[in-house]
């Protein structure tokens, strides 16, 4: 069975929001490469998506942090304002129309969200 990492409380991720998390993730040379993810709520639900937008690999957040539209509904790449599904990482406007955020695997496990299907480097 694949190893689950603890991300945070389920409390800490806004109902309609996304927050951001840079993980270091084990490369096949070995090495530890930087690995931002992010994650979404909808009620009780949870959603985690790669950090780099499908047009050019940017992380969305170009403002630390930043990730949703002015209204709030929408995930938001602030280099070019393509906008995602929050729930489905599909874009539905912008340069990458019709591709999607790659989505990350996520477990809650008594209050706690953990990521798994990735080997993390140790800290
Ligand atoms: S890099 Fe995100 S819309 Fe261009």
């Amino acid at each position: 069975m694949d190893e689950l990492y603890v991300i945070c409380r389920t409390d800490e991720i806004e109902d309609a929001e996304a927050t951001g998390f840079v993980l270091m993730r084990a490369e096949a040379s070995g090495d530890a490469a930087p690995y931002p993810i992010l994650i979404t709520r909808k009620g009780n639900n949870f959603y985690g998506f790669e950090n780099a937008c499908p047009h050019e690999g940017e992380r969305l957040d170009v403002n630390p942090g930043h990730f949703m539209d002015e209204e709030g509904n929408f995930l938001e790449c602030g280099r070019h304002h393509a906008q995602f599904d929050i729930d489905t990482g599909h874009c539905f406007i912008g340069p990458c129309q019709g591709q999607r955020l790659t989505p990350i695997k996520l477990v809650v496990d008594e209050g706690d969200v953990c990521l798994t299907g990735v080997l993390l480097a140790e800290e």
